[in-house]
C-alpha cells in the first residue's frame, strides 16, 4: 500500500493560467477520492505565482503617471542635442499639438489604467521589453555575470566549487523564501523585494509571438549540463535530507562519467535561437511524450548548472584578456564548438563553472533586474570563502537521471541552423572587459561629486571624442520604490553633457572651465536621475501613452515617428550600473547596431567595466572606445585636481 502521495501542479503567469489552475482543482480532488482507500495521506499543492503584482504586502506606493506637460518639457530638453534648429522647431510644434490634442485623451486613459492596476506599467513592460521580443535572448537580452576568476587545480576542485555554489544558492533561496533578506532602501524609501522571489525555479518558455514564464518555487532538483548532455539531479535524498557538499560532488562526478563525449545533438543550443524559431522547434519537440517530460523537468528545476569544458583561461597573460574571455563564456558560451551548446538560456539562473576557472552565471532578464542577481553573487562569493562544516549525509541519495530527447530529422536540422546562428552572433560581438584601477568611487566622492553621474559623463565624453556627435545614452534607474517597479531610462545625453564634451576637447579651455562644465553636466545628470528614480522620466511615460493608443485603436501620434523621437531613442550607448562588493562584473551586448554597451561596477578604488560593440558595424570599435573611456577618466581626474590647484 502506498503511504503518501504528493500531487503538485505548477501554473505560470496570467489569467488564463489561473483559470486553468482553478479548472484543474476538481480533477485533482477527484483523483484524491479515487486514491483515498489506498493511501494514508495525499497532499495537493498548487503553486501560483503571478508575473505581475497582485498583492502589495510591503504597502509600497504606486508608480505615478507623470503629468503630460512635465514629460513634454523634459522630452524637448533631451532631444535638443540631436537636432538642428529647423528640426527642433518642427518637433516643438508637433509636441505642442500632441499636448493640446491626442495627448490629453491618451493621458486620461492611462490615468484610468493606473487606478485599475497596482502598477500600470509592469505587465506591459514584461511583455514589450522581454516576452514579445523575438531576437535571441543571447547577446540581445541576457547578461552574463562574471564571478572572480578561479584557478582549479583538478576536476575535483571544479566540482567542489560547483557543489558549494549550489549549496550557497539554496541558502540564499531559503533566506528569500523566509523573508530574511533585509529590505533594501533608497534613502528612507524601502524598495520592492518581489524580484528576489522570482529568480529561483523560473524558466522562460518559447511561444509564438509572446513567450511564457514558468515559476516553480518548490522544486527540489537542479539541471546539470555537461558536454551538452542534460541531467536531473535531486538535491534531497529519499530521506528528505539535503545532500552535503561531498555528496553533491559525487553526483556531479557521476554526471561527468555518464557524459564523457560531446553530444552533437544537444538541444540546449536551440535556446540561443530567435524566439519564434525556438518556439517552432519547441512545439515539434513537445509533441513527443518523452521530450515533453524532459523539457518540463528543466523548466521546473531550481537552477541550471553548466559544467563547462576548459577554454585556455590561464594561458592568457593579460588579466583583462582573461576577463574578456570569461565575459564571452558567460554571455554566449563562445559558440557551438566551445560551450554554447552546454546551456539552457531560458533559465533565469544558469551557473557556469568551467574546468579551468571561468565562473559566474548567465541570467535570463525577464523576471528580474541585475541587482538581486549581483547580491546573489556576493552571497555566493562570501559563502565560498567560509569553511563550512560538511553537514549530515543523506542516507538515500537518488541517482542522477540523464534526460532523454528524441530528436527528429526536422529538429536535427533546426539544431544545425541554431549552431550556425549562434556562431554568427558570437563572431559579431566584440567584447572588452577591464578593470580601471587608477581610482574608484572614493576619489569621486572626495570631489563631492556623484560617482554614478561622473562615470556616465566619462562615457559621454568618450563617445563624443570618438564620433564627434552627441550619443543618445540609456542608463537604467531602478523604480523599485514603487510596487512592481522595474526601471526607468535616464537619458544621460543632455545639452550640458555635450557642452562638457566640447569644452574638454578644446585645448584652449582652462582646467577651471573644464571642471565647471563637468560639474554642470554631472548636476544635470543627477537631476534627471532623481526624477527617473521617482518614475518621472520620459521614456516609460511615452511608452505607456503609445501602448494606450494601440490598445484603444487610436492612431499612433506623429511624435513617435518624428526624427526627435527616433534619434533620441536610438541608444548608441547602453549602460547600467551593477554594483557588487566582490571583483565581479556584468556584461551584455549593445542595444543598437551602431552602439556600445557599458556595464560597470564602481568599487572604492577601482571600476570594473564591460564594454561591447558589433564587429560588422564600421563605425564602432570596442578597443578605441575603451581607450577613449580610459583617457576621459584620466582627463576628468586631472582637470578636477588642476582646477583646485589653480584656485590656491
Ligand atoms: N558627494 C559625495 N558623495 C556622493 C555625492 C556627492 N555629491 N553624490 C553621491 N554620493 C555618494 C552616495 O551617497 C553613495 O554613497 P554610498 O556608496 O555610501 O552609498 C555613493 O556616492 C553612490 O551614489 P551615486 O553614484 O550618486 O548613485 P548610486 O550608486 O545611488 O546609483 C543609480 C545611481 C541610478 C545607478 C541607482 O540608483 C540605481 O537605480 N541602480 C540600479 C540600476 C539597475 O537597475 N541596474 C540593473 C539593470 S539590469
Amino acid at each position: 500500500m502506498l503511504t503518501s502521495v504528493k500531487v503538485q501542479e505548477t501554473f505560470n503567469q496570467d489569467g488564463e493560467d489561473l483559470t486553468k489552475m482553478l479548472r484543474g482543482l476538481p480533477k485533482l480532488r477527484g483523483l484524491k477520492g479515487f486514491l483515498e482507500p489506498y493511501v494514508t495521506s495525499m497532499q495537493i499543492t498548487c503553486n501560483y505565482t503571478s508575473s505581475h503584482s497582485t498583492t502589495n504586502s510591503q504597502n509600497l506606493p504606486r508608480l505615478p503617471v507623470p503629468k503630460l506637460k512635465d514629460t513634454i518639457e523634459k522630452y524637448l530638453l533631451t532631444v535638443r542635442p540631436h537636432l538642428n534648429d529647423e528640426e527642433f522647431a518642427k518637433t516643438t510644434t508637433l509636441v505642442k499639438d500632441f499636448l493640446n490634442g491626442t495627448g490629453q485623451k491618451l493621458q486620461a486613459l492611462l490615468e484610468k489604467r493606473s487606478k485599475e492596476h497596482l502598477n500600470w506599467l509592469e505587465e506591459w513592460w514584461l511583455n514589450t521589453a522581454y516576452l514579445e521580443y523575438r531576437d535571441p535572448v543571447v547577446v540581445f537580452s541576457s547578461p552574463g555575470l562574471a564571478f572572480p576568476l578561479e584557478k582549479f587545480e583538478s576536476q575535483k576542485n571544479q566540482l567542489q566549487y560547483a557543489a558549494k555554489t549550489l549549496l550557497a544558492a539554496l541558502e540564499y533561496k531559503s533566506l528569500i523564501d523566509n523573508n530574511q533578506i533585509p529590505v533594501e532602501m533608497m534613502g528612507k524609501n524601502p524598495l520592492d523585494m518581489q524580484q528576489y522571489k522570482k529568480i529561483f525555479g523560473t524558466c522562460r518558455i518559447p511561444w509564438e509571438k509572446r513567450d511564457k514564464l514558468s515559476y516553480n518555487n518548490d522544486s527540489k532538483h537542479v539541471t546539470i549540463i555537461h558536454n551538452n548532455h542534460i541531467f536531473h539531479v535531486d538535491l534531497w535524498g529519499d530521506d528528505n535530507i539535503l545532500l552535503n557538499e561531498d555528496q553533491i560532488v559525487e553526483q556531479l562526478s557521476k554526471v561527468i562519467k555518464l557524459s564523457n563525449t560531446v553530444n552533437n545533438e544537444g538541444i540546449g543550443i536551440l535556446t540561443s535561437e530567435n524566439r519564434d524559431r525556438w518556439a517552432k522547434a519547441y512545439q515539434l519537440l513537445a509533441n513527443d511524450k518523452i521530450n515533453k517530460t524532459s523539457l518540463e523537468d528543466v523548466q521546473r528545476s531550481i537552477v541550471v548548472l553548466c559544467l563547462d569544458a576548459p577554454v585556455g583561461l590561464w594561458k592568457l597573460k593579460d588579466p583583462d584578456a582573461r576577463r574578456t574571455l570569461a565575459g564571452a563564456q558567460l554571455i554566449h558560451g563562445n559558440g557551438s564548438s566551445s560551450n554554447g551548446g552546454n546551456r539552457w538560456f531560458d533559465k533565469t539562473v544558469q551557473f557556469v563553472v568551467g574546468a579551468d576557472g571561468v565562473t559566474g552565471l548567465t541570467y535570463e532578464h525577464s523576471p528580474a533586474e541585475g541587482q538581486p542577481i549581483a547580491v546573489l553573487m556576493d552571497f555566493i562569493v562570501q559563502y565560498l570563502a567560509k569553511n563550512k562544516n560538511p553537514g549530515p549525509r543523506s542516507s538515500r541519495p537518488r541517482e542522477p537521471t540523464h534526460l532523454k530527447f528524441n530528436v527528429s530529422s526536422d529538429v536535427g536540422a533546426m539544431i544545425n541552423t541554431a549552431k550556425k546562428n549562434l556562431d554568427s552572433l558570437v563572431n559579431n560581438l566584440e567584447l572588452n572587459c577591464f578593470q580601471y584601477n587608477k581610482y574608484g568611487k572614493n576619489f569621486i566622492k572626495e570631489q563631492k561629486l556623484s560617482p554614478d553621474s561622473y562615470l556616465q559623463m566619462a562615457m559621454q565624453l568618450a563617445f563624443y571624442r570618438l564620433h564627434k556627435v552627441p550619443g543618445a545614452h540609456y542608463e537604467s534607474a531602478a523604480t523599485r520604490m514603487y510596487i512592481g517597479g522595474r526601471t526607468e531610462t535616464i537619458r544621460s545625453c543632455s545639452i550640458e553633457s555635450v557642452e562638457f564634451a566640447r569644452t574638454m576637447l578644446n585645448a584652449n579651455n582652462s582646467p577651471k572651465e573644464k571642471s565647471a562644465a563637468l560639474k554642470s553636466a554631472i548636476n544635470s545628470h543627477k537631476n534627471y536621475t532623481v526624477q527617473a528614480l521617482q518614475g518621472l522620466g520620459v521614456d516609460r511615460h511615452l511608452l505607456g501613452l503609445k501602448l494606450t493608443a494601440i490598445e484603444n485603436g487610436i492612431e499612433i501620434p506623429k511624435i513617435y515617428s518624428d526624427k526627435a523621437f527616433t534619434k533620441s531613442a536610438h541608444m548608441r550607448i547602453s549602460t547600467s550600473q551593477v554594483a557588487s562588493k566582490c571583483d565581479g562584473f556584468m556584461c551584455y551586448g549593445p542595444l543598437v547596431s551602431d552602439g556600445y554597451a557599458t556595464c560597470y561596477n564602481p568599487r572604492a578604488n577601482d571600476i570594473n567595466f564591460a564594454t561591447s560593440a558589433f564587429v560588422d558595424n564600421p563605425d564602432t570599435d570596442c578597443v578605441k572606445y575603451r581607450n577613449a573611456l580610459e583617457q576621459s577618466l584620466q582627463d576628468m581626474h586631472d582637470v578636477l585636481l588642476q582646477s583646485i590647484t589653480s584656485k590656491l
